[in-house]
């Protein structure tokens, strides 16, 4: 029976790698893990989102599975995990897992089979053609890209073959055409599920059907080339429900889907509750608000309006017949208070809370990323080889290819890496911020962890992680913040973002400042005496039906 927990729920998602190490080798691990629980129960969330833990030879730290059904070493052992999860659901913590299908190691058994010998059943499992001959020159099958820059084509050896992989080459990306695959997927699902884990969080599943035959994708307006091909493809509708029906609707779960540039249609036909695909996706557009078309690396200066438009957008479309979510940051982006044009210095308590008010209060789960709950900021790394990710390095690489300055290309990477989410957690002032007892962690710390830390958060008058509590209670206990029909207001304010929630005759209004001036903003009618249910400021002035927010001011009213 499917009781839909997912409605009131609250998810913080911990990356592994940087959470705590409690052996003290540089790795997070399990162990570490099971000793922060009650610091993540405390802060009110129900759900944790467990980035990969699998084994992996992590070449994209974890997004490269070589065993689906093992833990890997650094993080502990499968009697480990059994504790963890033991030990979340001891507490009422739901758990969420990663899957990462669309692609797997090519140090999985399945992929080092189908290169052994091309009668191999395992090659049928994987995208593999044979490249273009032009002269005596041998080309990729097709021009389709990588989303980590290059070819999405990986030659094999020296055969005139190569194998698709839309993100590192060392992902090759899996055949989802073939029954056979889905069989495979559907047992480590059930595998996980028969354990007793909740839900699943689905790496890049709108590209797991791709286009057969494959060809050149010649469109002008694709976000890279072959997106056409491989974003939400074909079959894509029918492998979820084959998924719901094999497996997620046997057992109590929740699944959310993280999606890449879906089309409006198809999102909306993936969380539809009818169609039985996913409960949810990740809707990133207002995370691109201050991004060049999506690209990162490239700045701009942050525009409100589109902010908006990303996050109201998903609200307003899922509903009557579906679910949403909420986010801020992840593995994959940069800390929230440290972008979006804020004044992180002065204001970054106000700044931390004003983002979680506005973005967790409006209709859809609210997705905490470790760190964001104590206002982490983006990390003040001082060169390219302290950053982890191969992501930062092909990019720069590309970059300095096409004669970048390498100061220049630089700053262009630490605008947008990834390398900034996964600094290790900052618990305390002491060696390594308390993530381990010395030993130099896989990636570095971020040097004003003595600044910033949980300990002196949560010793602190203005503590983001109190805060953070008082917005998660309401925010799962109030009817009108879970139910609540969401209704924007003054979608032109420069500075400020508003709106209603309506649920039942109650309703909240919502209402931020994004910037670092005061702003004034025209009430709809009757909240000068609504009842003040979260305020980031000890006061709230009104004058003349207008509310005057302070800096990065935000306001939750119930009336
Ligand atoms: C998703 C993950 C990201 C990973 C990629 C490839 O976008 O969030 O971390 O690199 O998929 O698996």
């Amino acid at each position: 029976m499917r009781t839909q927990w997912y409605k009131n729920a609250v998810v913080y998602q911990v990356y592994p790698f940087s959470f705590m190490d409690s052996n003290n080798d540089g790795w997070g691990d399990i162990e570490g893990i099971i000793s922060k629980l009650d610091y993540i129960k405390e802060l009110g969330v129900t759900a944790i989102w467990f980035s990969p833990l699998y084994q992996s030879p992590d070449y994209d730290y974890g997004y490269d599975i070589s065993d689906y059904k093992a833990i890997d070493v650094k993080f502990g052992t499968m009697e480990d995990f059994d504790r963890l999860l033991e030990e979340c659901h001891k507490r009422d913590l739901k758990v969420i897992m990663d899957m990462v299908i669309n692609h797997t190691s090519i140090e999985h058994p399945w992929f080092r089979k189908a290169l052994e010998s091309p009668d191999s059943p395992y090659r049928d499992y994987y995208i593999i053609r044979k490249g273009r001959r032009e002269g005596d020159q041998l080309l990729p099958p097709s021009n389709w890209e990588s989303s980590f820059t290059g070819s999405a084509w990986e030659r094999i050896g020296n055969t005139d073959e190569y194998y698709l992989h839309l993100f590192c080459p060392e992902q090759a990306d899996l055949n989802w055409d073939n029954p056979k695959v889905r069989d495979e997927i559907v047992d480590i699902l059930n595998f996980w599920l028969d354990k007793g884990v909740d839900g699943f969080r689905f790496d890049v599943f709108n590209m797991f059907s791709k286009v057969y035959p494959i060809k050149d994708d010649h469109s002008k307006k694709s976000f890279q080339k072959g997106a056409p091909y491989y974003v939400d493809g074909p079959h894509i509708h029918e492998y979820l429900n084959e998924l719901y029906n094999r497996s997620l609707s046997l057992y109590d779960t929740y699944t959310v889907g993280e999606s890449f540039h879906p089309s409006d249609e198809d999102a909306y036909a993936y969380v539809k509750e009818e169609n039985h695909e996913l409960d949810t996706i990740f809707n990133f557009a207002h995370l691109d608000a201050d991004n060049i078309a999506g690209k990162k690396f490239f700045w701009k200066p942050f525009d409100l309006k589109q902010f908006k438009k990303g996050l109201f957008g998903p609200q307003k479309t899922y509903y009557r017949d579906g679910w949403n979510t909420l986010v801020l940051e992840n593995h994959d982006n940069i800390r929230s208070v440290s972008r979006f044009s804020i004044d992180t210095g002065k204001y970054r308590y106000e700044a931390a809370t004003m983002l979680a008010t506005v973005t967790f209060m409006g209709f859809g789960i609210p997705f905490i990323y470790m760190g964001e709950e104590i206002g982490m900021t983006a990390c003040k790394f001082r060169s390219i080889d302290e950053m982890k990710d191969p992501v930062s390095h092909f990019v720069y690489d590309l970059l300095c290819k096409y004669h970048i300055p390498k100061q220049l290309a630089f700053r262009f990477i630490r605008y947008g890496a990834r390398d900034h989410a996964r600094v290790p957690m900052q618990w305390n002032g002491s060696v390594n911020g308390g993530f381990n007892r010395g030993h130099e962690p896989w990636q570095c710390m971020n040097p004003d962890y003595k600044e910033i830390n949980a300990e002196k958060d949560l010793n602190s008058k203005k503590s983001v992680y109190r805060f953070y509590q008082k917005l998660l209670k309401i925010k799962k206990t109030n009817e009108t913040a879970i139910y609540g029909e969401t209704e924007e207001y003054a979608h032109d304010h420069r500075q400020v973002i508003a709106y209603t929630r309506i649920y039942q005759g109650k309703t909240l209004l919502v209402m931020g400042n994004f910037s670092r001036y005061k702003a004034s903003f025209r009430m709809p009618d009757g909240y000068e005496y609504a009842e003040v249910l979260l305020n980031n400021y000890d006061s709230l002035k009104f004058s003349e039906g207008k509310a005057e927010l302070k800096p990065y001011q935000a306001v939750v009213l119930q009336k």
